[in-house]
């Protein structure tokens, strides 16, 4: 039986992993690194400061801790820009509709972001209401495809692994939800050991996921 169902955010609730895709490309590109949608598919789901040194070696090259310091802080800088007109109306279809069924069925319902920018998105799309917990970056040590996020909202929602289930658009985050023991529902494209595959969030209904779970 589905206890939890733990929600990634970027690229699960909105689009916000192309907001990161635009601003880490723009940033690669400004220190001479060449970057595209296919070597993208390795930044989603990674910390900000994971993702830099991920991008540095990508490109050959190597930076002082100053200066990485500098160009995180500065893709930070633009992808808050994108983000600050952020309105309801960026949810991606069918999300809003499947968080209100889970509220409605009793099941818990928590959020499992790498990103420090966790909090002022859920605000700004107001589904705050519609997570029972929120764990994001500033409250784990180690980032996807390590378990722990996953691990701590299913703890925080005081529920076991095996009636979780964990929504990801990332292959770190399918495998974080895997060594979690949890049930991976992978959106879109070809994820790696997801339990189930939807094209995009409107597949996404309790229906379907209890069947399967
Ligand atoms: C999510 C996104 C990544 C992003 C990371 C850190 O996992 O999928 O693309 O790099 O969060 O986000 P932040 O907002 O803290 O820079
Ligand atoms: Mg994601």
């Amino acid at each position: 039986e589905i206890k939890g169902i733990l929600f990634d955010l970027d690229g699960v609730i909105t689009d916000t992993a192309e907001y990161h895709y635009e601003a880490w490309k723009k940033l690669a590109e400004d220190i001479g690194i060449s970057f595209d949608r296919d070597f993208n598919e390795k930044l989603k789901g990674v910390g900000r400061m994971e993702s830099l040194d991920l991008i540095l070696e990508h490109g050959g090259k190597e930076l002082s801790g100053a200066d990485k310091e500098y160009y995180a802080s500065k893709k930070n800088d633009h992808y808050r820009t994108m983000i600050s007109n952020i309105t309801p109306n960026d949810l991606l279809p069918g999300i809003l509709k499947f968080m209100e069924e889970i509220k409605l069925a009793g099941i818990k319902t928590a959020l499992a972001s790498s990103s420090k920018n966790a909090q002022p998105v859920i605000e700004r799309l107001e589904i705050t209401h519609l997570l029972d917990e929120v764990v994001d970056a500033t409250k784990v040590e180690r980032g996807k495809p390590d378990p722990e996020i996953f691990l701590k909202a299913a703890e925080q929602l005081n529920v076991s692994a095996a009636g979780c289930v964990g929504i990801e658009d990332a292959q770190a985050g399918v495998e974080a939800i895997k060594s979690a023991d949890m049930f991976a529902v992978g959106v879109g494209q070809s994820l790696k050991k997801a339990d189930w595959i939807v094209q995009d969030t409107t597949e996404l209904n309790l229906k379907d996921l209890r069947e399967r779970f």
